[in-house]
């Protein structure tokens, strides 16, 4: 059914056109029942429903709806796999249909700035060019079945002490390359059918009325067509709001917000279009779902065999000497609580009422594995069951090899405050610690949302992060460990050595009001790279159980402009003897040295399943825009003509195919000339360094008689004198009488002139 919306406004009092803005109650939009306008439920979000009934919150204390808890995004970024979280969307969409909600909360792609963040579980990545493809994915998945998804918390929300009165104080150019990227790439490719604006204020605006943030960036620049909603409770001034672009506040008791925007556009202070537009949105978004309404069934128990599946494809292999995959007829003994009681989600808005919870030992005895039991510790706390802990160290050595199973306490990694360190409970190490005197067999797997610290990491021969990986956790790591399923996970964040390795780690999180991103672009990798920092896993690592090679770069063409497409090409073999997944990934390098730029940044990567032997071509695509820098003088990317070097590898410190290839660009940056431009700057712009490079060799020429120079070689004395030369501004010309006023005048004018 095709519907006038525009009619259907114009029909609407003033009174009922702001009363769309706000929400009903904690989930529900409000009804114009005169209209035909019904209530529109949302819920959380992002892996799973949180449908709540009448006991609404959005910290996740009360209850809601018997659900399926998917795999954090923790977890499911770790998976490199676009079709995968598709799927998983796709899911996530058709129960939303069956439960009759028209939204779901997410995804989050906040960027992990920090390793304490307490909601890192939730956000997928500390690169944004992942953080984007992935979401993009989950977007399409999720909306094809006409469901909104609310993509957040935009922006610069990369703490969660003080959320809702920090301000991020932190430049134009992070904010374009970190902090909006992955928001940027998601509304380009999937037109996420709402944005969720976050808490905070960004260099002193909050976000909810920060007219750059939500019109002039997303609407103007990107193309965005969906609503804008505040995060529950981001308003502040909504009459700010709908003039910087706000489309809806939830959550609902916003009856005294509704009127003073009636009171601002009676005043004259609101156009009254600006509220149509933003009902105009708004309606689109549920009338769209209202008029595709799907019959469907939200079968839990398939469902969560899916999530079981997902985390198969999510959990990271990080360390292995050759003791995984485990041998089924071989004795092995578990150890701490989560090995019955698995840690799965994070705590706060995002918690799940889970349908069941598989647990490793459960599915390992269920499976016919020869597996016994210690607690030892509590899920819980920090804590050690010290009889437990004698009984192990007694019998830990009667065992093949010992399964430890760690994690953070739920208590740890919560939305609403962070974590105070990067440490696993110290009860935790201790027993890791005291166990390896006894049996050198130890596996440690680990539940968690954010990297910690490993202080036994050389003694103990395999590791492996499930993070919070969904209610199916324990089946996914059973198959794992035993080798059913060959991991084939790969991080999305680092793992620093220790937390004050962390670029953020003197600037996180601030004080109440203000933190600073001093680290600027320097985000994860990009500065732990940079600074040639030994780190405990890289952006990118994963291992498997069989080996992989990558090899043979090469490109389409040698060269390639502004507005065409290079093509790159690997082949990638399995030269292991299991079939297993591989997750190959490009980064890009600019070898012009023009302005400080991160050693590498990933702008490709593909997941490739390959039968022991097998090779198979992977093709990446890139163009102007994966080479570029935001030039904040420009207003715009900017990729300087010359050479880059193309990287790929299965891990960001294991590259193992590079090229290179030369760009042409035709776009100039700004140059702004008067007086204290040096000659530098003029050197290195195209348009002005022939003429300068003229005048100063003319003036070399005059200098040099060949005689008395500094060292007496007139070709090392003409490098010195340029070299020198390079910050000299113009005004110096003057003062070294070289010309006098007028002349600086006449030459600065020519100079405009030849730039134009
Ligand atoms: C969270 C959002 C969530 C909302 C509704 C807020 O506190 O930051 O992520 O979607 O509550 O529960």
């Amino acid at each position: 059914m095709a519907r006038d919306i525009k009619k259907l406004i114009s029909e609407m009092t003033l009174e009922e056109k702001c009363s769309l803005l706000g929400g009903d109650d904690f989930w529900h939009t409000k009804a114009i029942e005169r209209l035909g306008i019904p209530r529109y439920m949302m819920s959380d979000g992002p892996h799973g429903l949180r449908k709540q009934d009448d006991k609404a919150d959005h910290l996740g204390i009360n209850d809601s709806i018997k659900a399926v808890c998917f795999p954090a995004a923790c977890a499911t970024t770790s998976s490199f796999d676009r079709d995968l979280i598709y799927n998983m969307g796709d899911v996530i969409g058709k129960e939303c249909q069956a439960e009759n909600l028209s939204v779901v909360l997410g995804p989050a792609v906040c960027i992990k700035r920090s390793p304490l963040c307490g909601r890192n579980f939730e956000y997928m990545s500390e690169d944004p060019y992942l953080a984007g493809e992935m979401a993009a994915a989950y977007i399409n998945g999720v909306q094809k079945h006409h469901i909104g998804t609310s993509i957040k918390h935009y922006a610069a929300n990369n703490q969660e002490s003080a959320r809702m009165s920090v301000s991020a104080e932190v430049s134009e150019r992070a904010l374009r390359e970190i902090y909006l990227a992955a928001f940027e790439t998601a509304v380009k490719k999937s037109q996420p059918k709402t944005i969720m604006c976050s808490y905070n204020k960004i260099n002193g605006v909050y976000s909810a009325e920060n007219e750059w943030l939500l019109t002039k960036v997303p609407r103007g620049e990107w193309g965005y067509e969906g609503f804008i909603v505040t995060d529950w409770g981001a308003v502040n001034d909504r009459v700010k709001g709908v003039l910087a672009g706000l489309d809806l506040e939830m959550p609902g008791n916003t009856a005294e917000n509704d009127r003073a925007v009636a009171e601002a556009v009676r005043a004259g202070i609101v156009p009254e279009e600006k509220v149509d537009e933003c009902v105009e949105r708004i309606l689109k978004v549920f009338f769209d779902y209202d008029d595709n309404r799907e019959e469907q069934v939200f079968d839990r128990a398939k469902d969560h065999e899916i999530a079981a599946k997902i985390e198969e494809d999510c959990a990271v292999l990080l360390k292995n000497e050759g003791l995984l995959p485990l041998d089924p007829a071989k004795k092995y003994l578990y150890v701490g609580e989560y090995a019955e009681k698995p840690r799965y989600q994070g705590g706060g808005s995002s918690h799940i009422n889970s349908f069941k919870v598989d647990s490793a030992l459960e599915c390992s005895k269920a499976s016919g594995r020869n597996v016994d039991y210690v607690k030892a510790f509590p899920m819980d706390k920090d804590a050690l069951f010290e009889e437990d802990l004698e009984k192990l160290i007694a019998c830990a050595s009667e065992y093949d090899a010992v399964i430890v199973f760690a994690g953070l306490p739920d208590i740890i990694e919560s939305e609403g405050y962070d974590r105070k360190d990067m440490q696993l409970p110290a009860s935790q190490n201790r027993l890791i610690a005291e166990l390896l005197k006894v049996q050198k067999n130890v596996v440690v797997v680990l539940s968690n949302g954010a990297p910690v610290e490993l202080p036994w990491v050389e003694e103990v021969p395999a590791i492996l992060e499930m993070y919070l990986g969904g209610e199916g956790v324990g089946q996914a790591t059973d198959r794992i460990l035993f080798g059913d399923v060959n991991p084939s996970g790969h991080l999305a964040e680092t793992w620093p050595v220790k937390l004050s390795d962390n670029p953020s780690f003197l600037n996180f999180p601030g004080n109440n009001r203000r933190v600073n991103y001093k680290e600027d672009i320097f985000v994860g990798y990009r500065y732990y790279d940079m600074k040639e920092m030994p780190v405990r896993y890289a952006f990118g690592h994963g291992l498997s159980y069989t080996s992989f090679e990558i090899s043979n770069l090469r490109c389409d063409k040698e060269s390639f402009s502004d507005g065409e497409t290079l093509k790159v090409s690997v082949d990638v073999k399995n030269t292991g003897s299991r079939a297993g997944k591989e997750v190959v990934q490009l980064y890009v390098s600019d070898r012009n040295g023009t302005i400080e730029r991160p050693l590498k940044e990933l702008k490709g990567f593909d997941k490739v399943e390959l039968q022991p032997g097998e090779t198979k071509t992977v093709e990446f695509e890139i163009d102007a825009r994966a080479l570029s820098y935001y030039a904040e003088d420009l207003g715009d990317w900017f990729a300087p003509s010359g050479e880059y070097a193309l990287l790929v590898g299965n891990a960001s410190d294991r590259i193992t195919a590079c090229g290179s290839v030369k760009f042409e660009t035709k776009k100039m940056l700004p140059l702004h000339l008067d007086v204290d431009t040096t000659i530098g700057e003029l050197m290195a712009d195209l348009r002005t360094a022939p003429f300068v490079q003229q005048m100063m060799q003319s003036r070399m020429a005059e200098q040099n008689t060949g005689e008395g120079g500094i060292s007496g070689d007139a070709e090392q004395d003409n490098a010195m004198a340029s070299a020198m030369m390079q910050y000299m501004p113009l005004k110096s010309l003057i003062s070294f009488g070289v010309m006098d006023k007028a002349q600086m005048e006449g030459l600065l004018q020519m100079l405009k002139n030849t730039v134009g």
